[in-house]
């Protein structure tokens, strides 16, 4: 009746961004991240007959404007005519800022609400139901290096390797801590309708997966260093194209970038990617995590650094 569950955000080296189904909430494209070892969600499901809607509270505080997804991933879990459950939701980092929180929440609560309902889904169905309600949140049920594979009618993740066998680290540059404007779901949604580019980013999402792949597979970080880098500049031209325009940048943000920039003209195995939102995230080999480390905090408007290295996938705390 109660159960409690963790998981870690995971950042995508190739993005997932656009939808095939609005609808199952089915991606467009396939995609390849990592989970994060250090950042996480913890999800307390509480099923409480006595209550008469679901309650959320996230941080200490109301969750009202998160609930009615809470509730429909509940629903796709548990079943519409379900008991109403109190849901306790802790994050150890920003929330809403393109940290990927909605990955490590959406991955914590189908795992916590799958024991609390007895439902007993196996990891590709919890999956699954946790891309129902954000697509980054399939790849946070497993650990290490994670593709989110291109199937046209339903969501499936593998394991590319486990943390342990590329222990890199990222190196996460805060440069505005707020909320962001708009969702990455509503953002999407506007580049599908309405960006130029939309159409050249699906359509050559395969062959970047491919490259990513064996970079992966190969453990070769300057070859990983292009492909990334280039899909998180494609998405975010796309982002740029539509109309009304989504620039989740600011000028700290490209700050770090040339901060990356010039440690990789120094010889340094590093490279950037950044989601929806102004954060940088650097992702390098433990080697240089220190240098990295100083020259993001050194770099003109970083707020907060925050490293961690990579983790596993979503489990159960207490049942
Ligand atoms: O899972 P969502 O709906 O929050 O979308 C995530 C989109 C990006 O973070 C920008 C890219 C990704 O693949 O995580």
């Amino acid at each position: 009746m109660r159960a409690v569950a963790k998981a870690q955000p995971n950042i995508a080296i190739i993005k997932y961004w656009g939808k095939r189904d609005s609808n199952r909430n089915l991606p467009a494209v396939g995609s390849l991240s990592i989970t994060l070892s250090e950042l996480f969600t913890e999800m307390d499901v509480e099923i409480d007959e006595a209550l008469k809607d679901d309650l959320l509270i996230v941080n200490g505080q109301d969750g009202d404007g998160m609930l009615a997804r809470v509730s429909s991933c509940l629903d796709n879990i548990a079943g519409h005519d379900r008991p109403a459950a109190r849901v306790i939701s802790k994050s150890n980092f920003p929330i809403a800022a393109g940290l990927a929180s909605s990955a490590s929440a959406f991955a914590a609560l189908v795992v916590a609400a799958d024991a609390a309902f007895g439902q007993a889904l196996n990891r590709e169905r919890q999956a699954s139901l946790a891309g129902r309600s954000s697509g980054s949140a399939a790849r946070s049920l497993l650990g290490g290096f994670v593709e989110l594979e291109n199937h046209a009618d339903d969501i499936v993740v593998k394991t590319l390797l486990n943390a342990e066998e590329w222990p890199l680290k990222v190196v996460l540059a805060i440069t505005a801590p707020g909320p962001k404007a708009v969702s990455s779901g509503d953002a999407m949604e506007i580049s599908r309708k309405t960006s130029p580019f939309y159409d050249r980013w699906v359509e050559q999402q395969a062959a970047d997966l491919t490259e990513a792949r064996a970079a992966v597979t190969n453990r070769d970080l300057s070859k990983l260093a292009s492909v990334a880098e280039h899909n998180c500049l494609k998405m975010h031209s796309v982002m740029w194209g539509s109309r009304p325009p989504m620039i989740y940048w600011n000028s700290a943000t490209i700050a770090c970038m040339q901060s990356i920039r010039d440690l990789q003209s120094q010889g340094l195995g590093v490279f950037f990617t950044i989601d929806a939102g102004p954060q940088v995230k650097a992702i390098c080999t433990a080697e240089h995590e220190q240098t990295v480390r100083e020259t993001l905090t050194a770099t003109a408007g970083v707020v907060e650094v925050m490293v961690s290295g990579l983790g596993a996938g979503a489990k159960l705390v207490t049942a």
